[in-house]
């Protein structure tokens, strides 16, 4: 495949809202070298954004600029011993094909990750997590090139990363492209699967192998989230708040049940989607937007929904939770206009 450039570019199929907006330029490349072509020859003008697959991603307009997207594939052993293996990940390699190739040559890590929606360059910028895993604790380093063609290499611990963010999630490396990430994974046995009910679960099935915890993370998914393929969305539409102690210790009072997560002697993390559920929203529509009926945390495209239609309904939510709870809760979902 060669360089494609296309201009009045429908964006409809690049997000997994499904909102049909538009780019003015589109513009797809397969290596290090077409990217960096692309810059020096100008092709690239600001504004512009990167993208992957766009499922976590919210178009409330048309894109006046250049809308980026990486075909880079490739998965590579760059290192091994006994106990880690290193590899090396093109930035459009679809997340859950990595995670299947890790779980088919046995390399532990990435399982609990499974069926995250979107791709490798992404799961570095966004710090996708899920089931007690984050991604940041796989990741060894993350290659990128930026607007002027300089490449540059991060540590882990060069990349700022924080529950669902990082350092390039920051306005200033909105220019900076992630190229490739780099992975540690373990040839040794190890499981997490102290999340939630994960632990119980997982009797179910016939032994704990990679496969079958692959296979219950891939199950529990499928029963609580939709299928963008069905359903348009872009997954958790909001992150859970973290409140202090204190706030949380007043609620308790109230809410006996209130589910939370303890991160440290001052913060508690409580779920958005119980909050969202509590204030009456689940299942609830408004226009062509609803609150999906299993899990008030994702925002579901009825058909034909704008990006202001789903901002409408998020607004909403965060205005009933803020009266409810005296909580403020952001979307995780990037706006982009
Ligand atoms: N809950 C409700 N009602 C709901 C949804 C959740 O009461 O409608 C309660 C559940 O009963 C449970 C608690 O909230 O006690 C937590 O729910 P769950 O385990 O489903 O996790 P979550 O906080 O809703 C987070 C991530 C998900 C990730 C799961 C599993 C965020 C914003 N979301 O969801 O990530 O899959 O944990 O680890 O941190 C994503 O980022 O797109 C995503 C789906």
């Amino acid at each position: 495949m060669k360089i494609q450039v296309y201009k009045d570019y429908s964006l409809k199929a690049r997000n997994t809202f499904g909102v049909d907006a538009k780019a003015a330029i589109f513009v797809e490349y397969n290596s290090v070298k077409e990217l960096k072509d692309l810059i020096l020859n100008g092709t690239i003008t600001t504004p512009c954004l990167h993208i992957g697959a766009g499922s976590n991603l919210l178009f409330t307009s048309d894109y006046k600029g250049t809308i980026l997207h990486s075909c880079i594939k490739g998965i590579e052993v760059i290192g091994e011993d006994d106990e880690v293996v290193s590899v090396r990940v093109g930035s459009g390699v679809v997340w859950d094909d990595f995670v299947a190739y890790c779980v088919e040559h046995g390399w532990y890590g990435a399982e609990n990750l499974s069926l995250i929606p979107g791709e490798v360059g992404a799961s570095a910028v966004q710090n996708i997590g899920a089931y007690g895993v984050e991604v940041k604790d796989l990741i060894s380093s993350v290659e990128t090139i930026n607007l002027s063609g300089k490449e540059c290499v991060f540590r882990t611990n060069e990349c700022e990363y924080v529950y669902r963010g990082s350092l390039f999630k920051r306005p200033e490396m909105k220019q900076t492209f992630v190229t490739y990430v780099n992975y540690s994974l373990s040839k040794k046995a190890h499981y997490c699967l102290d999340y939630g009910t994960i632990r119980q679960e997982i009797e179910k099935y016939p032994s704990i192998t990679l496969k079958t915890v692959r296979q219950l993370i891939i199950d529990i998914r499928r029963k609580k989230l939709p299928d963008p393929e069905e359903l348009g969305n872009a997954g958790s539409f909001f992150i859970n708040p973290i409140v202090p102690n204190a706030q949380f210790g007043a609620l308790q009072k109230v809410y006996k049940d209130i589910p939370h997560y303890k991160l440290n002697s001052e913060q508690v993390k409580i779920p958005a989607g119980w909050l969202i559920e509590q204030c009456g929203w689940k299942g609830k529509s408004l226009g062509p937007v609803a609150v999906y009926d299993k899990q008030a945390l994702v925002l579901v495209n009825k058909g034909g929904a704008t990006g202001a239609d789903v901002v409408a309904l998020s607004e909403a939510i965060q205005n009933s939770v803020r009266v409810k709870f005296g909580i403020d809760i952001y979307p995780e979902v990037n706006f982009v206009s």
